[in-house]
């Protein structure tokens, strides 16, 4: 390096944190040089496919494989008579429930898996499964989890014995249909509270079924080596390292013969945390055939019958004083799960983290309860872009906000400043039992509102009432805000596992002797941006430019245990296990700098890129010339080489938070929302990239949008899918989606190593309630209190025709 070289040169040299990095992955992304697992093709590979139930409950009485046998280029149909004696027919979902590979006597949704046909491409396949004959008997079908609680109906045989229902995997169950109950809170106190109210708001709302619809489907590639007894299994997972091993744990191969590899992954949003029967199936036809086997899902496959998202009927009451200060709140969740549990929470949260339902308000008194029920639905039950059930929780509150500001006559702003958790009383102990770790809510909030004009915009919708009334106009202006805190980053080990799998995080950092690097994490990038981020963190702690720092993720053989990237959780465990990895590698840094200037450990001091004697700057040694020294120089006392490894297991989880404010404009003829202005404050601590940050936000609110205003994965009275292809699921394009207006404030987290929060779905968490309470506000002159999302324009137009705004 030249002697010139500023200090401001060097850090700007390093692109560290702070620096809005350009993101390296998309030099392959943006010329096609990707590597998906569809991308994937192997010597003599097969394909795999299933048959599917066109029904939502029914028994198989008979399957007939005798003809598929037939078409040219099959080669085996797989059952679950065949999976049986392997002792493969069933596998445990993340909820710890029993999940039929291939379904065993009876179908519990429409397109459960029923047979796997193995040929020699995908063509073949297909039309083995049209060959493959199930004789079923229609079954009575239960979609509404109301319905489930009440009829005789069982629909898993499991959970009856001796006409009783049995004990589940979370505790006693109310009736056959019924999976769990879960509390949190004070009943008794909480019910005193409210009866002693000068207020209470009450509502009933549905989060309605959704589904993560990443562009990319699940799939997977299963190579089993018969030679070497290894296992090599390539797929969509957005948890390589807990693949690995209930893929040991179920087929009983050692956890040394698999290998584990998630390449490039087109959006995940929750849909590949957990193991479907396709990963099942190929692994055994890959082992039955003795040939790698493919099978990657359509579009239908995936929004039909891969992991849902919500589905949560939610019923409130809020109290409190006549001033508008909270002092209560209960909530009741009835969960639908679908036909099995496969909801993907840390084992001791059955109903994920909804106990954040009080948000980022001072209430002191509160109780939540959740019953899961079984229907005739897909299973799922993933945190679609948000850590587990936190959008559930955070719309829940937001709403009951706005319908308590009716009630008291309120403008909603104010009601939140009022009940907002004072900067002061951070760390902050709420009644549903979280510690929120820091936050300034007030600095946040005012920030937003006095950038968007709040007042102003207030009273040009009272004008625009006006106009309305009058008849000059035939659009209202809505003012939908939000203001969310998200709890992201599971861990602790000692409060979450899923499965018995501990949540910590890992990295592992192999520095060359040239002064280049490798970094080895146990989360997998799904397009957030790691490989560019997490170089960053480190090029600010061990003085290496990012651009000399390659990250790896997602080959189990290669990277260290962790528990994978979901719930905005890559930040805040395995950004932190980073930067005390590289502590780490510093640390031993300076005894080799100590070592080469010939002093003292303790007379050296770190300095951007260098190590520097305390007094005499221009005394030092770069870390590359220590790089150098720790491989090629015999250092006394230090062993050569210069590596680390980190697993973090964090104290606590990180709670970022944002002011969201959307502007719409309706159309009540038409039911047409026009997004006029959307405006997003987030604060996630130490910012690592703006620009990374930026984009999450872009795609989280996207995805708000969309499920919002449309997204839905809704069933007929049978159990049909109605939107299970892109015609009916609302997908958002550049059309419908507005011009976002990002803004931030920083509050570090003061546990996180370096004070960072995550941030990839704090958006979408905090988007939707903002994009429904701006639906809900435009028509709350006419005495609009609350309509279930999605707000499509068909429900929109209902509202307003229902408030008599046709006549
Ligand atoms: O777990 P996931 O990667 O989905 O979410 P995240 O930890 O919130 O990170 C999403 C992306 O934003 C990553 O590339 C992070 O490094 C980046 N990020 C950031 O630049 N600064 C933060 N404070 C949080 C996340």
């Amino acid at each position: 390096m030249k002697d010139d070289v500023t200090r401001d040169e060097r850090v700007a040299n390093l692109k560290g944190m702070g620096c809005s990095r350009k993101r390296v992955e998309d030099a392959r992304f943006t010329q096609g040089k990707g590597n998906y697992v569809d991308d994937i093709k192997l010597d003599g590979m097969l394909f795999g496919d299933f048959v599917r139930s066109p029904y939502a409950h029914a028994r198989i009485k008979n399957i007939d494989a005798s003809a598929a046998m037939e078409v040219p280029g099959v080669l085996a149909v797989l059952t679950a008579a065949d999976l049986e004696p392997l002792g493969l027919h069933w596998m445990p979902t993340l909820a710890g429930d029993k999940q039929m590979v291939l379904a065993d006597g009876k179908v519990l949704f429409q397109g459960q898996e029923v047979a796997f046909v193995v040929a020699e491409d995908r063509y073949a396949a297909a039309d083995g499964i049209e060959a493959v004959v199930v004789e079923y008997e229609e079954l009575p079908v239960i979609v509404d989890p109301f319905e489930a609680l009440k009829t005789d109906v069982v629909l898993r045989e499991d959970t009856v014995q001796d006409g009783k229902p049995v004990d589940g995997a979370h505790g006693p169950r109310k009736h056959h249909n019924h999976i769990f109950t879960w509390e949190a809170g004070d009943k008794d106190p909480t019910e005193e509270v409210i009866a002693n109210a000068d207020v209470v708001a009450e509502e009933t709302m549905y989060y309605h079924r959704t589904h993560p619809c990443p562009l990319e489907t699940c799939g997977c590639v299963a190579s089993m080596d018969k030679v070497n007894g290894k296992l090599t299994l390539w797929g969509t997972f957005q948890a390589p390292h807990a693949i690995r091993t209930v893929v040991s744990l179920i087929s009983g191969i050692e956890e040394h013969n698999i290998r584990v590899i998630s390449p490039d992954i087109g959006g995940g949003f929750g849909n590949k945390v957990g193991a479907y029967p396709g990963y099942v199936c190929s692994v055994v036809a890959s082992i039955v055939t003795a040939k790698p086997v493919k099978w990657i899902e359509d579009r239908m496959d995936n929004l039909m019958t891969t992991a849902f998202a919500r589905d949560y009927w939610m019923k409130g009451r809020i109290s409190a004083t006549k001033e508008g200060k909270i002092t209560g709140l209960h909530c009741h969740v009835t969960a639908d799960h679908g036909g099995f549990d496969a909801c993907a929470d840390p084992t001791k949260f059955p109903a994920g983290f909804m106990n954040i339902c009080t948000g980022s308000y001072d209430i002191p008194t509160a109780f939540l309860e959740v019953d899961g029920v079984y229907t005739n639905k897909a299973p799922g039950g993933v945190s679609y872009r948000c850590s587990f059930r936190v959008t559930e929780a955070v719309y829940f509150i937001e709403r009951m906000i706005e319908v308590l500001a009716i009630e008291l006559n309120m403008d909603a702003a104010e009601l939140r400043r009022i009940n907002f958790i004072k900067k002061e009383q951070f760390p902050y102990t709420a009644a549903l039992g979280w510690e929120y770790d820091s936050g300034d809510y007030h600095t946040a909030w005012d920030k937003a509102l006095k950038t968007v004009d709040y007042e102003g915009l207030r009273a040009e919708q009272a004008r625009r009432v006006e106009d309305f009334k009058a008849g000059k106009t035939r659009k209202l202006m809505g003012i939908g805000l939000s203001f969310f805190t998200e709890i992201v980053g599971a861990g602790p080990v000692k409060n979450c596992d899923i499965l018995g799998l501990g949540m910590f995080d890992s990295c592992e950092i192999r520095i060359h002797p040239t002064g280049s690097a490798i970094a080895r994490l146990g989360t997998i990038s799904q397009g957030q941006g790691h490989a560019t981020t997490f170089a960053q963190i480190l090029a600010s702690e061990i003085g290496l430019p990012a651009d000399s720092i390659t990250i790896e993720e997602g080959d189990t053989d290669t990277a260290p245990y962790g528990l994978g990237t979901y719930g905005s959780r890559s930040t805040p465990v395995a950004g932190a296990a980073t930067a005390m990895a590289g502590r780490k590698i510093r640390a031993k840094a300076q005894m080799i700098a100590a070592y080469l200037l010939e002093v003292h450990d303790d007379d050296v001091e770190f300095d951007v890129d260098r190590f520097v004697v305390k007094g005499a700057p221009e005394k030092f040694k770069t870390m590359k010339d220590i790089a150098f020294a720790a491989y090629n120089q015999a250092i006394p006392g230090i062993e050569p080489g210069l590596e680390a490894v980190s697993y973090y297991d964090p104290p606590n989880m990180t709670y970022p938070f944002g002011a969201y404010v959307c502007v719409m404009d309706i159309d009540v003829d038409t039911g047409v929302p026009d997004i006029r202005r959307f405006y997003a404050l987030d604060d996630c601590g130490t910012r690592i990239n703006p620009m990374i940050i930026e984009g999450q936000v872009h795609g989280g609110l996207t995805e708000a949008l969309a499920v919002a205003l449309g997204q839905e994965i809704a069933y007929d009275d049978m159990g049909n899918v109605k939107t299970g292809t892109l015609m009916d699921f609302f997908l958002p394009t550049a059309w419908e989606v507005p011009n976002y207006e990002t803004d931030y404030t920083v509050t570090p987290s003061p546990h996180h190593p370096i004070g960072a929060k995550g941030v990839g779905e704090s958006p979408h968490v905090g988007g939707v309630p903002c994009f429904s309470n701006a639906v809900q506000d435009a028509f709350r002159a006419f005495g609009n209190r609350h309509t279930n999302m999605p707000h499509d324009h068909w429900r929109i137009w209902r509202t307003a025709n229902a408030l008599g705004l046709h006549d």
